[in-house]
């Protein structure tokens, strides 16, 4: 459906893009957004077949996601009572479209009527007992992107962030969660070894660059926000190898069944 989107604000044209979602998927109203990030596509299986997929370049204002590892599909499924929404692949800021593009999804999602919004990544450890495969929710965030989705004179509270709620509610579920707090670059270079120090000083656990300025979208939209980390490799200088994005979504991938039946549960107890 082609509509006429020039000149519109990002709220304008995320409810735009939320009018055609309503109309492509038949669901007037959708409650949860899980974004499925670097590795975490196949997660998106474990909550059974969509009653509609679509590609995110159906809707206005959202452009094919650039990285390996991002399908760039929209799937609306129902789990429970919940219109579940899945954005499988996102956009990065380091692709350089901006931070209205980044969080594009979050505010249709929440034009759409979505009052929770699951963040996920994958991301580096600074905890060496965090290995490859282990998720990790998060509880704070501190954005190192320089980057922002809020223009102007919107001061949004971010004391909570990541709700606590919804944390406890993923605890329940799988009691051996811990948390640890996402710190997030702008990429799309790794972080140098001083820089992880810089992290560690600043009392960082996970390093990515990808979720803080969907979450500071989310709560100025007023959802709630949960994020989870999965840990893909040591964080640089750690393990005395390099980093590469292979060695990312092949993590992704192995632990992704088991990642997908946790999100099933979270949203299921939501
Ligand atoms: N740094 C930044 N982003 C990442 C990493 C990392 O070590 N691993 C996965 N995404």
């Amino acid at each position: 459906m082609s509509i006429d989107t020039e000149g519109l604000d990002p709220y304008q044209l995320a409810a735009s893009a939320a009018r055609v979602l309503a109309k492509e998927t038949k669901v007037v109203h959708h409650d949860v957004l899980v974004v499925l990030g670097s590795g975490w596509t196949p997660a998106a299986d474990a909550f059974g077949p969509a009653s509609t997929e679509i590609s995110v370049t159906e809707l206005p204002g959202f452009s094919a996601p650039a990285v390996a590892g991002h399908s760039g599909k929209l799937r609306s499924v129902r789990v429970g009572n919940l219109n579940v929404l899945i954005q499988m692949g996102r956009t990065h800021y380091y692709e350089g479209k901006g931070a209205h593009a980044v969080v594009h999804a979050v505010r249709t999602a929440i034009a759409a009527g979505v009052k929770t919004v699951v963040l996920t990544n994958a991301a580096g450890s600074l905890n060496p007992k965090w290995v490859p495969g282990t998720p990790v929710l998060i509880k704070d965030q501190i954005n190192l992107t320089g980057g922002t989705p809020l223009v102007g004179a919107r001061f949004v509270d971010v004391t909570e962030i990541y709700s606590k709620r919804l944390r406890n509610i993923a605890k329940q579920v799988s009691p051996n969660l811990e948390e640890g707090i996402y710190t997030a670059f702008h990429g799309p270079q790794y972080e140098t070894p001083a820089e992880i120090a810089m992290v560690r000083a600043m009392g960082g656990d996970l390093v990515g660059m990808s979720t803080a300025l969907e979450s500071i979208a989310a709560r100025e939209g007023g959802a709630e926000v949960l994020g989870i980390s999965l840990v893909t490799n040591l964080a640089a200088g750690m393990s005395g190898e390099t980093l590469n994005h292979e060695e990312v979504l092949a993590a992704g991938k192995s632990a992704a069944e088991t990642m997908g039946k946790l999100l099933v549960e979270v949203v299921r107890n939501l």
